[in-house]
């Protein structure tokens, strides 16, 4: 996309969105005739995975069942065994209500019981939070699709994407097939989990198929220090929550080279021009007002001053780029996932099997850095 284009399509947007407004932000001072709960079954929500995201978005939900009617007061959660400190995992966090490796110093409300079987985490519950790292996901949904309820509903809040012959697949497309077709909304927002798990102010998108898939996922994350608004733009909502981690990258090579915000802020532009035309090229339906969400341009601003991503990428550009990306995260990341590097392999494969990796010069250049030996210098020739 050339530079004045992208300039003027991100000028369109705001206005477009200052016209509009988002379901969420118009629909806020009706926001408690939105999320009041309309009766009907009681659903039972389950959170597969139990990392830092999983674990910071567990006690919002663990509070939010005991607060609003219609829900099972359980919340279970899938916890991928290991052993701290000679214990189990599930034992700490359910004898102390914190899950002292991924989310440490942040206590759990007594209803949030952690299990090591994730079919019996899943057992019957009717709302399926996804909150693992993607690459994990395959073996989990064939036991969970035999124990919860029947027309059970899920939600990603996975950050990451596949690719096939036909081009990019949809995390969100992936647990809809493994689960049988299940309803499958997603979760995505400025959300850096160590803040949200500190009642830090912020903003989330839901992006649902249908209506009352939406408003139920409303109900189950919103709360006064977590403000969820929705759109029906699965695809864009989710790509967006992707490929922003690739950006990030670009955005802690420029930290490593000790470049400053002038240089960041470019590299955001740019960024948010390439992840809309990502959205738009190969998926239909897209909604302009999703990259003004928080889960749009929101997220990919905190992700390039916070975030893993970028403390990740700092490091490999002050090593030289000679360090390689297993032994930093390793290093660095205590156990926690990088999704940054897996995404940005699958998104230039993508791109070049369709023959446009030239018209995604940033996210290309980012790739070459961080796998193909170019130099961290690169950042800002695209
Ligand atoms: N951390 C954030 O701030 C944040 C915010 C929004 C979204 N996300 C996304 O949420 C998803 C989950 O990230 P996270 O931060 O909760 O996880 P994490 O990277 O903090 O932790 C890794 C998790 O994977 C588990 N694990 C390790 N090996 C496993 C295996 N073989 N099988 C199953 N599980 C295994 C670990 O027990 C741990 O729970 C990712 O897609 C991430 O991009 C993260």
């Amino acid at each position: 996309m050339a530079r004045s284009t992208l300039f003027r399509a991100v000028l369109a947007l705001a206005a477009a969105a200052l016209a509009a407004g988002a379901e969420g932000a118009r629909g806020r001072a009706g926001a408690s005739r939105l999320l009041a709960w309309r009766g009907g079954r009681t659903e039972k929500v389950a959170v597969i995975g139990s990392g830092n995201w999983g674990s910071a978005i567990a006690k919002i939900v663990g509070q939010n069942v005991l607060d609003k009617p219609g829900f099972d007061k359980e919340v279970r959660m899938y916890v991928y065994q290991e052993k701290v400190n000679g214990r189990d995992l599930t034992e700490i966090i359910n004898t102390e209500h914190e899950n002292v490796k991924y989310l440490k110093g942040v206590k759990f409300t007594e209803n949030v019981v952690a299990c090591a079987d994730v079919g019996e985490a899943a057992a019957g519950a009717t709302l399926l939070i996804f909150v693992t790292p993607h690459q994990f996901l395959g073996s989990l949904c064939k036991p969970i699709k035999g124990r919860c309820a029947r027309g059970a509903r899920a939600c990603s809040l996975i950050k990451g994407i596949e690719f096939d012959a036909n081009g990019p697949v949809l995390i969100s497309d992936i647990i809809k097939k493994k689960m049988g077709g299940m309803d499958v909304s997603v979760l995505m927002g400025a959300n850096v989990a160590n803040e949200v798990a500190r009642d830090e102010f912020c903003e989330s998108t839901v992006g649902y198929r249908k209506e009352a898939n939406g408003r139920a996922w409303q109900r189950v994350f919103d709360c006064p220090t977590f403000r969820v608004s929705k759109i029906k733009d699965v695809a864009g909502v989710e790509l967006c929550g992707a490929l922003k981690n690739v950006v990030a990258l670009g955005a802690g090579f420029c930290d490593g080279l000790g470049l400053g915000g002038n240089t960041k802020a470019a590299i955001i532009r740019v960024g948010l021009g390439e992840t809309i035309q990502f959205c738009k090229m190969f998926y239909g339906g897209i909604k302009d007002q999703t990259f003004l969400e928080s889960c749009g341009v929101a997220d990919l601003v905190t992700t390039c001053f916070g975030g893993r991503n970028r403390k990740c990428a700092e490091a490999f550009a002050k090593a030289g780029g000679k360090s390689g990306w297993d032994k930093i995260e390793k290093e660095m990341l205590n156990g926690q996932k990088l999704q940054g590097t897996i995404t940005a392999q699958d998104v230039a494969k993508v791109l070049r099997k369709k023959g446009v990796a030239h018209k995604f010069p940033l996210l290309s250049k980012i790739h070459q850095i961080a796998f193909e030996g170019a130099p961290v210098t690169d950042i800002v020739k695209f």
